[in-house]
């Protein structure tokens, strides 16, 4: 309370207690004598005039309170009463403007409670879901029986209907041409490469840094067949010194790698997979499906209309993923590939902004294909104790056993996550580094699952403006049509 406050307070407490303590004397005290009578009469009529307008004013003062709270009740922005998503959805398209849009959507977040926790959900009428929490770190919830046997019979024919294409092409290009433009000397790349500084190359460090090279993944093994292919390791102790590093090329170990030929198994994902659109038009499944993602992750519609498309994936006998995040770390220079549109400037990373990832079982499988989160609800998350004794966790091929936990594929059932935390204000904040997944090898028959994201930028300014924009634009154009020509399902 400030002091004006107070000083306001003691003038009201001094006059209220006036008042009354004038109406308690009894009018004869004061003036005894022969004029009682007289002056007692009109000293009365004073008193009453005075009494009657103290509680005019009091009257009044009530009614002034009770209107202006009632006011300030129904204002649309009080903080007591939060417009619900509906409500922001149904609000008119403003035209876009430099200045900052305000602040008024709050991303519900659904609350884990604790691993094992199962709450009713109703998704669709007639039927109650039941959904259970399988880590804290990442968020992450499983629900049986999300799609039922037919719609997953239709997801995946429409899939084949539309073809699916290799996941990974053979051969990627890039880092190489990153390490050039930051034109680092070998004694620098050596520094960042050697984690504890011994001076000595381990081979958890190499593969720390260089797991994935144009695409492949490199196993412990791997690694050593190429010292012995390039004689890089001269004194034969498996570890790399400043003087057998500054031997090597750039990309000595790319161009062994590539001269030897490459295998699917030895890819960083091994699958095929395809895009179905979910917008006016579609299959009505896969609108179907749409709407039963918004109501269960509780986000506003628009949100959920303006993300990816569906994408459906396979996985033949031997298929994998490594793991992986769905979506990368955000700093204030990262752009997100859906509201490109929307951004200012160029900015010097990308990355597609996956909020939360909803992956659906398409059919169960036989052998393997497990979806492996290696340290979920981990005490703490430690990049480099990733590979320890060589022994690799992110390496779905191997070390899925090693997992913190594993999700079974079964038919119709749908897990979902959040790659990012909040923010603390009712936004998306920073990365879940506990996010971390991978599809672990199929041992027995195929593999199908679908991934349904969603794409909320960071940013909240540049996810208003990308959508005021869509908005304004989709006027006289589709949506989907808009998200199809911004390639937002870009690969990550
Ligand atoms: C993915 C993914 C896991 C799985 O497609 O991004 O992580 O179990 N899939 O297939
Ligand atoms: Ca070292
Ligand atoms: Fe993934």
């Amino acid at each position: 309370m400030t002091d004006k406050t107070e000083a306001e307070d003691a003038i009201t407490n001094s006059a209220s207690r006036s008042a009354p303590s004038r109406l308690r004397r009894p009018p004869g005290e004061r003036l005894p004598g022969p004029k009682t009578n007289v002056c007692s009469r009109s000293y009365f009529v004073v008193v009453m005039v005075f009494f009657h307008v103290y509680i005019i004013n009091v009257i009044v003062l009530l009614l002034y309170v009770h209107y202006s709270s009632g006011q300030e009740d129904s204002r649309p922005d009080s903080p007591r009463h939060a417009p619900s998503s509906d409500e922001q959805n149904q609000q008119a398209p403003r035209p876009p403007s430099k200045a900052p849009l305000p602040r008024h959507i709050f991303l519900p977040r659904i609350e884990g409670i604790r691993v094992g926790h199962v709450q009713k959900v109703s998704l669709v009428p007639g039927k109650v879901h039941e959904m259970r929490t399988l880590s804290l770190k990442p968020l992450l919830f499983e629900i049986p029986g999300f799609l039922s046997e037919d719609e997953c019979r239709i997801v995946m024919q429409l899939a084949q209907l539309k073809g699916l294409m290799e996941s990974q092409l053979m051969v990627q290009d890039g880092q190489e041409e990153l390490a050039k433009e930051l034109d680092l000397s070998p004694e620098e790349i050596f520094s960042l490469l050697d984690i504890n500084q011994d001076g000595q190359l381990q081979l958890h460090e190499i593969l720390t840094h260089s797991r994935v090279r144009d695409g492949i993944w490199l196993t412990p093994e791997n690694l050593q067949e190429i010292y012995v292919g390039l004689n890089a390791d001269k004194d034969g102790n498996g570890l790399l010194s400043l003087e057998e590093f500054r031997l090597l090329s750039v990309d000595a170990f790319q161009r062994f790698l590539l001269q030897r030929g490459v295998k699917r198994s030895q890819l960083v994902r091994n699958s095929q997979h395809t895009w179905l659109y979910q917008g006016k038009g579609a299959h009505q499944v896969l609108q179907d499906i749409k709407t039963r993602v918004t109501r269960l992750t509780r986000l506003p519609s628009t949100l959920v209309d303006l993300s990816e498309p569906l994408q459906v994936v396979r996985y033949e006998q031997g298929g994998h993923y490594h793991a992986h995040h769905d979506s990368g770390p955000f700093y204030p220079e990262t752009a997100c590939t859906h509201t490109r549109l929307a951004a200012n400037a160029s900015t010097p990373f990308e990355t597609s902004c996956r909020y939360i990832t909803v992956l659906f079982y398409l059919n169960s499988v036989d052998g393997g294909g497990e979806t492996a989160f290696p340290v979920a609800d981990n005490r703490t998350f430690d990049e480099v104790s990733l590979i320890q004794n060589d022994v690799d966790l992110m390496d779905t091929r191997r070390n899925c056993d090693k997992s913190n936990l594993r999700v079974k594929p079964t038919k119709g059932k749908a897990v979902f996550w959040y790659n990012y935390l909040s923010d603390g204000k009712g936004w998306v904040g920073e990365q879940d580094e506990y996010a971390l997944h991978g599809g672990c090898v199929v041992t027995h028959g195929t593999k199908w699952v679908a991934n349904k994201w969603i794409n909320i930028d960071p940013d909240y300014q540049r996810q208003a403006r990308f959508e005021q924009l869509v908005s304004h634009q989709s006027e006289d154009e589709d949506d989907e049509d808009l998200i199809m020509n911004s390639d937002a399902h870009q690969e990550l």
